[in-house]
């Protein structure tokens, strides 16, 4: 396969700006803009084994909330906390909260004057990152998201659907390339890394050439039980990679698919992979106004690492706080206004939703026959209205279709309205910085996809601690031996 990596560019591709907002590259980012710019970067698709990926994508403007959080650090080795607040226009109290992950630093009001800080200091190096992780079936980059916050770098993703290689490419621009298909990758061809990360699709498994009494006798291999489906390809990976630790995320489904029988598979291959595993269901409704079950599957090489991981160190904040009016643009006036999206949802001189969003007569008349008839039937699907305190149903994958699951109540007479895309970004936990770059309809299959950032975020700061007393470990050790 053809995927090669380009760590010159990861270097710096986030030091590259929006000249609208006047920032300029620098540092070494200046360097490789020359050497880059009328290079063609070359990206795998599911349509097409390779594609020109469009100039747009190489060197995007996006500066994210984990872009932010790395200047911060970096500024935080040459200045006291005081001296950062001082350039930045807040109090010390602001970035010290803003360093310990309590409140997100608005990327618009202090990128700019963050970056002049910096800037003599130049561009971030790659060293910098605390540890490395790959991004499997990354679809948008949810679970990046998260692991960047916590101050990992990525080094390799796989996603086959161009469509979601454009949302993550605008979004994560450091340049190494996206592979496509993973069952195409040979698993030597995957760089080093410490996390291996993967949402994979949930599939049956087929004991492959083994009768199930032949199975029963024999201590199973994930070759055995596994072949043919993707999670093989996440099993072969950790095989010849070893990572330390890995995180999988899949639907709550998985637990009882096939009565139970997949997820038994799955867990005795990972074990049998040698490592040391924690599962665990978390609800989306902890952190955003959606129910939304996933299981985590949380692995570690390292029996210390193990140990140190608990799945309740860190309490889950309370449900239902986060509530749909947190999410919904705001028809007061207050509504922030997102240069990469301008008028696209929410048009700023009416302070109103776009009128596309609302239900034609038809198809509301249409739901509102089909949730009656369920009903008398004694089934209880039909739509579902969402309120400004509501907390809403699972947001799928199917949105684009009828918006049924989730429909904004309007007022009393009035035709309710599906969710934009941007309000499903901020639903699934992105901040408003990430860019949408497709059209509605994929927004919303790629949105539905993917994951509730904050739930990756909250399990991914418990990993980290765990990892770090996977390093302490050994040197306790020594410090007993020689007492
Ligand atoms: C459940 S989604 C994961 C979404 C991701 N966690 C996110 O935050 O957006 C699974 C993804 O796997 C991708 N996928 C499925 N089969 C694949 C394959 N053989 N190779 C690479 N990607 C694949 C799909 O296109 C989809 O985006």
């Amino acid at each position: 396969m053809s995927f090669r990596t380009c760590s010159g560019f990861c270097r710096c591709g986030r030091l590259f700006f929006d000249t609208v907002n006047s920032y300029t590259s620098i540092g070494c980012g200046m360097l490789l803009l020359g050497l880059e710019r009328g290079r063609n970067v070359r990206y795998q698709s599911q349509q097409e084994s390779e594609k020109t990926m469009p100039p747009v994508l190489q060197f995007s403007n996006a500066v994210d909330v984990a872009t932010l959080q790395l200047w911060l650090k970096i500024a935080g080795q040459h200045f006291t906390q005081k001296q950062i607040a001082e350039a930045l226009g807040v109090d010390a109290r602001t970035v010290r909260r803003w360093k310990a992950g309590e409140i997100e630093p608005n990327p618009y009001q202090v990128g700019p004057a963050l970056r002049q800080l910096i800037l003599p200091f130049g561009a971030p190096k790659v060293d910098d990152a605390e540890f490395t992780f790959i991004d499997l079936f990354a679809g948008i980059g949810g679970i990046r998201a998260a692991f960047e916050g916590i101050g990992g770098r990525c080094v390799f993703t796989s996603e086959w659907d161009s469509y979601a290689q454009k949302t993550y490419a605008e979004n994560f621009p450091d340049g190494h390339l996206i592979a496509g298909d993973i069952t195409k990758v040979e698993a030597s061809d995957v760089p080093d890394h410490d996390v291996l990360l993967a949402g994979f699709p949930c599939q049956p498994f087929s004991i492959a050439g083994v009768s199930k009494k032949n199975a029963l006798g024999r201590a199973h291999g994930f070759q055995d039980e596994t072949q043919g489906s993707l999670f093989f390809d996440v099993c072969r990976i950790i095989q010849k990679k070893q990572p330390r630790a890995f995180l999988l995320e899949n639907v709550k489904n998985l637990m009882s698919h096939d009565k139970g029988r997949t997820f038994d598979v799955i867990r005795r291959a990972l074990i049998g992979l040698g490592y040391h595993i924690h599962t665990r269901v978390i609800d989306g409704a902890h952190f955003t106004p959606q129910h939304r079950e996933r299981i985590i599957i949380v692995g570690f090489r390292d029996e210390a690492a193990a140990h140190a991981f608990d799945f309740d160190s860190v309490p889950l904040p309370q449900k239902g706080k986060a509530v749909m009016r947190n999410i919904l643009h705001r028809t007061d006036g207050s509504e922030p206004f997102i240069e990469a999206d301008g008028n696209k949802y929410f048009d700023h001189e009416t302070a109103a939703v776009l009128a596309k969003y609302t239900l034609t007569d038809k198809l509301w008349a249409y739901l509102q026959n089909y949730a009656a008839k369920h009903k008398a039937a004694g089934n209880g699907f039909g739509f579902g209205l969402v309120y400004p305190e509501s907390v809403a149903r699972t947001l799928s994958a199917r949105y684009y279709k009828d918006g049924s699951e989730i429909l904004v109540w309007q007022g009393e007479g009035k035709n309710p309205r599906r969710l934009t895309p941007r309000e499903c970004a901020r639903l699934m936990g992105f901040p408003d910085s990430y860019r949408i770059p497709v059209s509605d309809t994929r927004a919303y299959k790629q949105f539905g996809n993917s994951v509730v950032v904050d739930v990756m975020r909250h399990a991914a700061g418990m990993m980290k601690t765990a990892l770090d007393a996977d390093y302490e470990a050994p040197e306790l050790g020594l410090v007993y031996k020689t007492a």
